[in-house]
């Protein structure tokens, strides 16, 4: 493009691809564009509600567009992919993760969802609710997969990608980051700078980053194994029905959660007892 139309023509659209999940993701100038969902008004309401709040580290939900799509604000920094690379595996990367989940949780709390909220999940997916620990469930966001955090400088800065965002026990909520980012995975799934570290150890440094209570400490590990057992048969059903998941669930997913459901019933304990101090 030449310089004489620079003020006329709109911004060339640069496809975005993340893990291929949701297809047609393009960035336009300071905006990215989605297909609509029946999920997407909901999330978008939940976005307003989350920057109305306080919590200004996720897009701006900015309508549809005239080609029918969903406009968000385009999030500036880095989107790790897998396998997380070496720079990603330190412990502060783990507590400004916690913190930024704070704030979400925080911001989120006694948001009411409009009365005809419709919530997106797993394709096919069997198995969505998590079980309620008796304290008010939020909406969480519940996929805090690498590829939905946004780094800058070295560490998380944002949140992207609200998809799977529904009403959650807070403590699943937490699970679900630590399953990425503990994480809790067999050695053998886990990036290499991951391989060795101290899973109980950096539990802990998140716990303490959010600022769990006791009660979700000693929920924690239940409600992880639980939700390793939920990812299992849930990316099972999925893969029956859409050929992204498919995709996923040949090329690793069918036996890295088994032997996280594994890793977990070996190694769970002693994260329980790391983070009750029940030594
Ligand atoms: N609002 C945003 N700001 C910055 N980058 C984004 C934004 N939305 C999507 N992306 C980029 O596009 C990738 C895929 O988008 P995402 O919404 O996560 O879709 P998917 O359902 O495929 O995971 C992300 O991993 C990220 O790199
Ligand atoms: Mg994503």
């Amino acid at each position: 493009m030449t310089d004489w139309n620079r003020d006329t023509v709109p911004p060339a659209e640069v496809p975005l691809v993340g893990d291929g999940v949701t297809q047609g993701i393009t960035r336009a100038g300071d905006t990215v564009r989605r297909p609509v969902r029946p999920f997407t008004m909901t999330v978008q309401a939940f976005l307003a509600h989350l920057h109305a709040a306080g919590f200004p580290h996720a897009p701006i939900p900015l309508g549809i567009d005239e080609q029918g799509r969903e406009v968000l604000s385009f999030v500036p920094g880095d989107v790790p992919r897998e396998p997380l690379p070496p720079g990603t595996a330190g412990e502060e990367v783990l507590v400004e993760l916690a913190r930024l989940i704070r704030g979400l949780h925080d911001a989120a709390q006694g948001w009411v969802p409009p009365h005809d909220a419709v919530w997106g999940g797993i394709p096919g997916a069997q198995v969505t609710s998590s079980t309620s620990d008796g304290e008010p469930l939020v909406v969480g966001h519940r996929d805090y997969c690498p590829g939905n955090v946004v780094f800058r400088e070295g560490l998380p800065a944002a949140l992207i990608d609200f998809d799977l965002a529904k009403p959650t026990s807070k403590v699943d909520d937490l699970a679900n980051a630590l399953y990425y980012w503990a994480p809790l995975l067999h050695p053998h799934d886990r990036a290499p700078a991951y391989v060795d570290l101290d899973i109980p150890r950096r539990v802990g440094i998140f716990a303490d980053a959010y600022g769990m209570t006791a009660g979700q400490r000693r929920a924690l590990v239940p409600a992880a194994t639980r939700m390793v057992g939920r990812f299992h048969a849930n990316m099972r059903a999925a893969a029956e029905v859409d050929p992204a998941f498919r995709r996923m669930w040949d090329d690793g997913v069918k036996d890295r959660l088994p032997r996280a459901e594994a890793w977990i019933r070996r190694h769970g304990p002693a994260i329980t007892t790391y983070l009750t101090g029940t030594l």
